[in-house]
């Protein structure tokens, strides 16, 4: 039996999401015609409280549209040395938008406040580049999937405001941050100016994201999608695997991360671990113990044995639970990592 878990985009469409995909009523959706395309954006619109919503192939477009359209050529964004906007979107930030990135030393992922005040370029200083925009992500990745307090989200937001700073959020997912910190969806839409949500994680689609916000936004997002090359047609087939998830895939969520803690639980009392970081949804990262393996060499015997996890540098080794990863397989890792 392959365990893959490598990531929570591994996961291929279940029967009842094939169903809801065959059945889709399809149209243009570059003329805007794709009526299960309008219905799913109307309902993330509403879900967050915003006014409009577009949606797109990826992550990774909704994050970099949104810097686009919060953004000059020039400009610095803030976000935390682990953000995924920095790390992990192939220099995008640059490449899209010609913004740098002032990185934040935060906590695993997630930075205070006070660091973003102190990561402000002062405006009246030319010779810097010009501060406009915060990216947060919640919850974070290379952060092991930690949920961030709200109440820290809420002093970065007046920080924003008082320093006219765009606050966009990425929540690639956002979704496992509302679940274990039982949150709603609009508590987000009030704070930020835009967020991007991805469904192709936790939610199991095969494809897909949505960047939500004002309609001005939104309209002006139509172009920068479209100048990517995001643009899509009957894209209503994926739209209404979307639509399927959202109704049947987030409180489930819940169960990936009952299953993360039991593997970081049983982790913490093996010898051959040094460390596992606190879980508290999907992801558990965690670093060996090199007096008894190397993390090649241990990467190498869940190999063997068909179980596939993923390396995040620096000796830090990754798992990621997921709607694909079954009881009879988290029976099986859990039966398997003490012997090892
Ligand atoms: C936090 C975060 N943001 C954005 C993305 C990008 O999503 P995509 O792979 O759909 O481009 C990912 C993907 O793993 C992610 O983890």
């Amino acid at each position: 039996m392959k365990i893959n878990l490598i990531s929570d985009t591994v996961t291929k469409p279940t029967p009842g999401m094939l169903d809801a995909m065959m059945n889709a009523k399809v149209g243009d959706d570059v003329f805007k015609e794709d009526p299960s395309v309008n219905v799913l954006e109307e309902q993330v619109a509403e879900m967050f409280g915003m006014e409009s919503a577009l949606f797109f192939p990826s992550g990774t477009m909704t994050n970099q549209t949104a810097i686009k359209l919060h953004t000059q050529p020039g400009d610095q964004l803030i976000c935390d040395k682990y953000a995924h906007v920095y790390n992990y979107e192939g220099g995008g930030v640059s490449f899209n938008s010609g913004v740098s990135c002032r990185l934040v030393d935060g906590s695993r992922g997630m930075m205070t406040a006070e660091q973003v005040i102190a990561a402000i370029n002062p405006p009246d200083f030319y010779h810097s580049p010009l501060s406009t925009l915060v990216c947060i992500e919640n919850t974070t990745n290379k952060g092991g999937g930690a949920c961030w307090d709200f109440e820290e989200l809420k002093k970065i937001k007046t920080v924003c405001d008082d320093h006219h700073l765009a606050y966009h959020l990425d929540g690639a997912r956002l979704w496992n941050a509302l679940v274990a910190k039982q949150e709603e969806a609009q508590q987000y839409g009030k704070l930020f100016d835009t967020i991007s949500v991805c469904l192709s994680k936790g939610l199991g689609c095969p494809v897909g994201s949505v960047l939500v916000g004002s309609k001005e936004m939104v309209t002006k997002a139509i172009r920068v999608r479209k100048v990517l090359g995001g643009g899509m047609r009957q894209a209503g087939f994926l739209a209404a695997a979307a639509t399927y998830a959202l109704g049947h895939h987030i409180e489930r969520l819940s169960d990936d991360h009952r299953k993360a803690k039991e593997i970081g639980s049983l982790l913490s009392d093996v010898n051959y671990i040094k460390k596992v970081e606190p879980i508290e949804t999907n992801i558990v990262i965690f670093e060996i113990d090199e007096n008894y393996y190397s993390s090649e060499v241990f990467t190498t015997m869940l190999l063997q044995k068909d179980i596939h996890i993923i390396s995040m540098g620096q000796g830090k080794l990754r798992m990621v639970t997921h709607l694909d990863y079954t009881d009879a397989m988290h029976d099986c890792l859990l039966h398997i990592l003490p012997k090892l």
